[in-house]
C-alpha cells in the first residue's frame, strides 16, 4: 500500500528516526472520496443526510501539532494517514488533498490516528501494514518494524543467489518476516527456515507467510538462540546453505539517543545489541560454524562501525572456521552489510 514511501536513515540510532508507528484500523467501510459539495466552511451534508468534511479542513493545525510533538515529516504523515483512512492508494491522492472528504466516522478515525501519531506511535503500527521490496507485511505491536535499509540488504543477498538452483536458508530473528519472505517472493528456488525469540513475532511471520502464499516454503520456530542452544530440538542436525541476520545491534549506551516511537513502541530485545552492538552476532557466528554447509554463506546487516571489528574478530577467532568474504555500503555509503564465509 505504501511501497517505495519509507525514508532513508542517516547512521545507527537514526535507524529510529524514520520509523514510524502501530494497531490496525477500524475505519470505516465508506469510500469517503464521495462528490458530497463542500460548504466554504469545509462541510457539507449528502442526498441522504450523511455528514461530511472537506480533507483540507479536517487536516488544518494537525503539520503544527505533529511538529510541535517532533514528528519528522510531517505531510507525509498526514498523507499516509489521510490515504488509509480513505482506502486508497498513497500515490492516487493529491497533496493538496482538493475534492477529497471524510464522513463522521472517517473524521474520528482520521483524529484518532493523528493523535496517536502526535504520542510518537510509528506510522506503521497505526496503519497496520507496510510495504518491503515487493510484499505488503502485516505489522503489530512489539514486532519490530522492517527497515528501508534492510531492502538494500535483502536486495543484495538476492542478487548474489538469483542463479542458484537450489537454496536451503536459515534467518536468526525473522521478526514480521520481511526478509526471508521478500527472498522467498523473488526467488522460488529458496526453502526457508526461520528462528524467532518473540512469540508474537513469530505468530505475525507466520500469518504473513500465509497471506503472501509462501507458507509452504517457509517454517519459523519460536526459541531464543543462545550459546549452547542454538537451534531448536527438531533443527539441531540441520545444515543450511545460507544464513541471514538482521541481529539486534544498537549498543545499550545508544539507546538515550532513540527516538520516542523506537524506545516505546519497539520491542527493546530486536534492537539491544550490548555494550560494542555484536551481542547477539557473535551467537550468530557460533551457530554458523555448526549450521553453514561448507562454503555457505552469513549475511549479516549491522552498523555501520561493526564491519570492520567482524573482520578481526574472523580473523583472530574463526580462522579455519569462518571467512569474512566483504562489507558492503548502503545508499549513504556507509558500511552496513557483511559477508561470512563457511570454510
Ligand atoms: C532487528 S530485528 C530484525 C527483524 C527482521 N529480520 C527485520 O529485519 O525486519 C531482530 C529480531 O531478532 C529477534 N531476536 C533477537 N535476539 C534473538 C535470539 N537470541 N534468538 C532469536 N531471535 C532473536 C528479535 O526478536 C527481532 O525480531
Amino acid at each position: 500500500m505504501f511501497k517505495n514511501l519509507t525514508r532513508s536513515v542517516r547512521g545507527l540510532t537514526s535507524r529510529a528516526l524514520t520509523h514510524y508507528n502501530y494497531a490496525t484500523s477500524s475505519s470505516s467501510s465508506s469510500s469517503g472520496s464521495g462528490s458530497g459539495s463542500s460548504s466554504s466552511s469545509g462541510s457539507a451534508t449528502n442526498s441522504t443526510g450523511d455528514q461530511f468534511v472537506a480533507v483540507t479542513k479536517a487536516t488544518e493545525g494537525w503539520l503544527q501539532k505533529l511538529q510541535d510533538a517532533g514528528v519528522p515529516d510531517t505531510e507525509f504523515n498526514v498523507k499516509c494517514i489521510v490515504s488509509h483512512v480513505l482506502k486508497r492508494k498513497f500515490n492516487t491522492v493529491p497533496d493538496n488533498f482538493a475534492q477529497l472528504q471524510f464522513d463522521a466516522q472517517q473524521l474520528a478515525d482520521f483524529e484518532r490516528f493523528l493523535e496517536a501519531r502526535c504520542a510518537r506511535m510509528p506510522l506503521q503500527h497505526i496503519i497496520g501494514e507496510w510495504d518491503f521490496l515487493d510484499i505488503t507485511l502485516k505489522t503489530a505491536p512489539t514486532v519490530f518494524i522492517p527497515r528501508p535499509e534492510t531492502e538494500e540488504f535483502v536486495r543484495l543477498v538476492i542478487e548474489s543467489y538469483k542463479h542458484a538452483k537450489h537454496v536451503n536458508m536459515l534467518e536468526v530473528g525473522c521478526g514480521s518476516g520481511a526478509m526471508s519472505l521478500s527472498m522467498l517472493h523473488a526467488l522460488p528456488q529458496v526453502e526457508a527456515t526461520a528462528i524467532e525469540r518473540s512469540k508474537a513475532a513469530t505468530v505475525l511471520a507466520v500469518e504473513n507467510a500465509k497471506l503472501l502464499g509462501l507458507q509452504h516454503r517457509f517454517q519459523v520456530h519460536n526459541h531464543t538462540m543462545v550459546a549452547d542452544q542454538y537451534m531448536p530440538e527438531p533443527l539441531k542436525e540441520k545444515k543450511y546453505d545460507l544464513i541471514i541476520s538482521n541481529p539486534p545491534y544498537v549498543k545499550t549506551d545508544e539507546f538515550q539517543f532513540l527516538h520516542p516511537e523506537v524506545v516505546v513502541y519497539e520491542n527493546l530485545n530486536a534492537l539491544d545489541g550490548g555494550s560494542d552492538g555484536l551481542r547477539v552476532a557473535r551467537v550468530v557466528f557460533d551457530l554458523a560454524c555448526r549450521h553453514l554447509h561448507s562454503g555457505g554463506k552469513l549475511w549479516l546487516e549491522l552498523g555501520n562501525e561493526h564491519p570492520p571489528m567482524v573482520k578481526t574478530i574472523m580473523h583472530l577467532k574463526y580462522e579455519g572456521r569462518l571467512n569474512f568474504v566483504g562489507s558492503y555500503c548502503d545508499q549513504y555509503k556507509r558500511e552496513r552489510f557483511v559477508q561470512i564465509e563457511k570454510v
